[in-house]
C-alpha cells in the first residue's frame, strides 16, 4: 500500500480508501459476515482509511463497523475514520421530501448518531455529503467550529461540492476544508472540466474519488454511453491491460491516480481478492500517452 497526507494535515491515509457503503448488504447475517470479512481484508491489505456516511445501509454500515471495532479495539488508533452527513431521507413519512439539511441541529445530531453507531469518541474527518441548496455558509461554519471545540470531529471536508460552493464555505469557516469527495470515473469526468480538480491543486484540497469503477466494472450512474462507446473503451482497456499486465479495472484506477491533483480513489468492493488486487494500480508506471488514449476512447474523438 502507498500512503499520503490528506491535504496538509497529519492524516496519513492509504492512497486507496476503503468505502463502507456496501458492507451491510441486505443486513442479513450472511451479508453482515461478508461485510466484516471485507473490512478485515482491507485492514490486512494495508488500507487505513475507511469512508462512511450516516445513511449507508440506513445506519447499519456504521453499526457493523462499530462491531468490528468493539471486537478489535486496538484497531481504532490505527485507522482514519471518515463519515458524512446532511442527506435527510424521508424515513417512513411519505409526505416528507428527501432533502439535504445543513442546519446546525441536524448536523450536530448526525455526527452524534455516527459516533454512537461507530462506538468512537471522535471522527477523524466529517464531510457534508451533498450540497444543501439552502446552505447557510455562516451556520455551517459555526457548526464546524462547535464540533471541533466539542472534540467530536478533527477535520472537515465536503462531498459533491462545486468549486464555487467550496470557495464560499472556505471564505467564512475557521476550520479548513481538507477534502472534496466527488464522483470521478471514466463516465463522469466533470471534475476535470468544472474546476474542481484545479481548485484541489490550488488549495491543497485532497480529491477523493467515489465509484471509481463506474462505467467499467458496472454500468455508470445515469449512463449515457452508447454501445459503440462501451466497445471503444473496452477495446482500449483491453490493449492497455495487456501492455501493463493487469486487469482493465486496475488500468482505470491507474488513470485516476495519474492526475496531479493526487486523487485518493475509494474502493467499494466487498470481495477480499479485489480489495487486495486494487493495489496493483499503485505500482503501474502509467503513461501520459495512455491516459490520453483512454480519454480519447471515452470521448469518441481526439482532443482538439
Ligand atoms: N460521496 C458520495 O456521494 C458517494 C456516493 C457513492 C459512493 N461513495 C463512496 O464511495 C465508495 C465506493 O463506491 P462504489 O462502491 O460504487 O465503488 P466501486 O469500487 O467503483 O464499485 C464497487 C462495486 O463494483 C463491483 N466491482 C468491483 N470490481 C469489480 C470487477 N473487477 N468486476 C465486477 N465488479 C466489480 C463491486 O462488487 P463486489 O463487492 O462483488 O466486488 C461493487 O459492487 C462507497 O463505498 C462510498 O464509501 C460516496
Amino acid at each position: 500500500m502507498k500512503f499520503d497526507n490528506i491535504s496538509d494535515t497529519a492524516l496519513y491515509s492509504s492512497k486507496l480508501i476503503y468505502g463502507c457503503m456496501r458492507i451491510a448488504g441486505d443486513n442479513s447475517e450472511l451479508d453482515r459476515a461478508k461485510g466484516k470479512k471485507a473490512i478485515l481484508s482491507a485492514v490486512d491489505a494495508g488500507y487505513n482509511h475507511f469512508d462512511h456516511a450516516d445513511i449507508y445501509g440506513g445506519g447499519e454500515s456504521e453499526r457493523l463497523f462499530g462491531e468490528v471495532l468493539k471486537e478489535s479495539p486496538h484497531l481504532r488508533d490505527k485507522l482514519i475514520i471518515t463519515s458524512k452527513g446532511g442527506i435527510r431521507p424521508r424515513k417512513g413519512d411519505e409526505y416528507a421530501p428527501t432533502r439535504y439539511d445543513f442546519s446546525k441541529q441536524y448536523i450536530l445530531d448526525s455526527v452524534d448518531g455516527s459516533l454512537k453507531r461507530l462506538g468512537i469518541e471522535k471522527l477523524d474527518m466529517f464531510m457534508l455529503h451533498r450540497p444543501d441548496f439552502l446552505m447557510n455558509i455562516h451556520e455551517v461554519a459555526e457548526t464546524f467550529a462547535l464540533l471541533k471545540a466539542a472534540g467530536k470531529v478533527e477535520h472537515f471536508g465536503v462531498s459533491n461540492f462545486l468549486p464555487s460552493q467550496v470557495e464560499a464555505l472556505r471564505a467564512v469557516s475557521s476550520q479548513a476544508i481538507i477534502a472534496n469527495q466527488v464522483e470521478i470515473n471514466i463516465h463522469n469526468v466533470s471534475t476535470l472540466l468544472d474546476g474542481t480538480l484545479d481548485q484541489c491543486q490550488q488549495h491543497n484540497i485532497s480529491p477523493i474519488a467515489w465509484c471509481p469503477l463506474g462505467g467499467v466494472a458496472y454500468p455508470a450512474w445515469g449512463n449515457t454511453f452508447s454501445t459503440d462507446d462501451e466497445h471503444r473503451i473496452a477495446d482500449e482497456l483491453s490493449q492497455q491491460s495487456q501492455r501493463y499486465q493487469c486487469e482493465p479495472w486496475q488500468v482505470i484506477l491507474a488513470w485516476l491516480l495519474k492526475h496531479p491533483a493526487n486523487i485518493f480513489p475509494i474502493i467499494g468492493s466487498t470481495t477480499p481478492a479485489r480489495i487486495e488486487a486494487a493495489k496493483t494500480a499503485l505500482s503501474l508506471e502509467y503513461s501520459r500517452e495512455d491516459w490520453y488514449r483512454l480519454f480519447e476512447a471515452r470521448n469518441g474523438e481526439s482532443v482538439p
